[in-house]
C-alpha cells in the first residue's frame, strides 16, 4: 500500500508539475493514472527503476504509433485529454505485459541537433589548430547520433551568424551570450561518423525510430516535426554503430577513421553516466591513440564532469555546462575550457580562441 501511494504521487507530481503547462494530455492522463489503483498495480508489474511516468507514458505512446493501442492513438491525435486519460488507463490494464516489455528494453531518450551548435565551432576549432583537412567524427555516448550530422544541419546564432550547410532541411538555432563572436571558420570535411553506446539507437530501424518519436509528448507537433526531420537526414547518411562500453570500444572506433583524417570524438552530456574510473580510462585511450596521430575530442558536460577539461573555476551543479576541447598531439595534451552553455546547447557563450 505504501508503495501504490508514493507511485501515485510520482505520477500526480509529474502530471501537475512536470507536464502542467507544457502538455495538457500527459498532465490529464498521469493525474488520472495516479487516482486508478488498478493502473498503478499494473505499473508495479515493471522493475522499480522503470515505473517513472517518464518511461510508462513513453511505453504507452510507442505501442499507440505502433497501431496496438489505437484508442489511445486517436484520443491523442484529437488531443481528447479524457479520451486520452480513459484509453491510457485500459490500455496499462489489458497490455500490462506489452507495456512493461516496452519499459524494460528501453530507455528515456532526449535526442536533439541542439548540440550541434556547440560542437560545430568546437569541431573547426580543433581541425584549424592541428592543420587537418579531413575529420573522422566519434560520438561517445551516442544514443541515436544525431551529433554525427553536426556538418549537415544549419545552424542560425542569435548574434547573426551561421555555420553549417545553409540548405539542410534541417535548422537549428542558438543564443548566443556575452559579445564575442563564435570562430566564423567551417569544418573539413567528415569523412567518418561513427557513434559509440552501450545501447544506441539505430535511425535506420523502425523499432527504433518509434521509440524515438514515442519519447517526444504528444501535443508537441513542433519537436515531433523536428525529430522527423532529424532521422530523416540522419537515414541518408547512417552513422557506423558501435555497441558497447565507449572504453572497450574506442580503439575500434578510432581503426575506422582513415589515416589521414584527425579523428574528433565528441562527449555531450554523456560522461556523467561514466563511474569516475571509466571517464579516466576514456582519457587513457585518447592519448593511446594519439601515439599514431593527432587526436582531438571535444565536449559538452557539466561543471567538472570531463577529465582534464578546466571549468573556468565556475562551481559544479551551476545549471550550465562546460564546452571542452581538448588535442593530444606530440605525446602532449592541451585541454581547455572554449565556452559555456546552458540547455543542452540552446544557448551559449564562446571564450576560447582564437
Ligand atoms: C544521457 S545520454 C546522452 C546522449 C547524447 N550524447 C545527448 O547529448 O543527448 C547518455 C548515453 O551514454 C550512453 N552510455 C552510458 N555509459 C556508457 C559507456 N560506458 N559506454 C558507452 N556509452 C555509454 C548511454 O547508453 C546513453 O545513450
Amino acid at each position: 500500500m505504501g508503495r501504490a501511494r508514493t507511485l501515485a504521487q510520482v505520477y500526480r507530481h509529474f502530471g501537475e508539475v512536470d507536464a502542467a503547462g507544457t502538455s495538457p494530455l500527459y498532465e490529464g492522463v498521469a493525474v488520472a493514472l495516479s487516482e486508478s489503483g488498478e493502473a498503478l498495480h499494473a505499473i508495479e508489474a515493471a522493475p522499480a527503476r522503470k515505473r517513472h511516468p517518464t518511461v510508462i507514458l513513453a511505453a504507452l505512446h510507442d505501442l499507440a504509433l505502433a497501431g496496438r493501442a489505437p484508442a489511445l492513438a486517436a484520443a491523442y491525435a484529437a488531443a481528447d485529454g479524457d479520451a486520452a486519460a480513459a484509453a491510457a488507463i485500459d490500455t496499462l490494464l489489458r497490455m500490462t505485459d506489452a507495456v512493461v516489455a516496452v519499459a524494460v528494453r528501453r530507455k528515456p531518450r532526449a535526442d536533439e541537433t541542439g548540440r550541434c551548435a556547440v560542437l560545430y565551432p568546437a569541431i573547426a576549432e580543433a581541425a584549424r589548430r592541428v592543420g587537418a583537412e579531413a575529420v573522422g567524427l566519434v560520438d561517445v555516448g551516442c544514443s541515436a547520433g544525431f551529433n554525427l550530422n553536426v556538418d549537415r544541419v544549419g545552424i542560425t546564432y542569435g548574434n547573426g551568424q551561421s555555420l553549417g550547410d545553409p540548405s539542410s532541411p534541417v535548422r537549428v538555432s542558438a543564443s548566443v551570450v556575452g559579445d564575442r563572436p563564435l570562430p566564423a571558420r567551417a569544418m573539413p570535411e567528415v569523412v567518418a561518423r561513427i557513434g559509440v553506446d552501450l545501447d544506441p539507437v539505430d535511425v535506420t530501424d523502425a523499432d527504433d525510430a518509434r521509440w524515438l518519436r514515442a519519447c517526444v509528448w504528444p501535443d508537441q507537433p513542433e519537436r515531433a516535426a523536428r525529430l522527423d526531420g532529424e532521422l530523416a537526414l540522419a537515414a541518408t547518411a547512417p552513422p557506423l554503430l558501435l555497441r558497447g562500453d565507449a572504453v572497450e570500444v574506442l580503439p575500434d572506433a578510432f581503426a575506422q577513421v582513415p589515416g589521414d583524417a584527425l579523428p574528433v570524438v565528441t562527449t555531450t552530456w554523456a560522461l556523467s553516466h561514466f563511474p569516475l574510473e571509466s571517464r579516466l580510462r576514456f582519457l587513457h585511450r585518447l592519448d593511446e591513440a594519439a601515439t599514431r596521430r593527432p587526436v582531438a575530442w571535444v565536449s559538452a558536460e557539466g561543471v567538472g564532469v570531463a577529465p582534464a577539461i578546466p571549468t573556468f573555476g565556475d562551481r559544479r551543479a551551476s545549471g550550465h555546462s562546460i564546452i571542452g576541447l581538448a588535442v593530444f598531439e606530440h605525446a602532449a595534451l592541451h585541454a581547455e575550457a572554449v565556452g559555456r552553455c546552458w540547455s543542452q546547447g540552446r544557448m551559449l557563450a564562446w571564450l576560447g580562441g582564437p
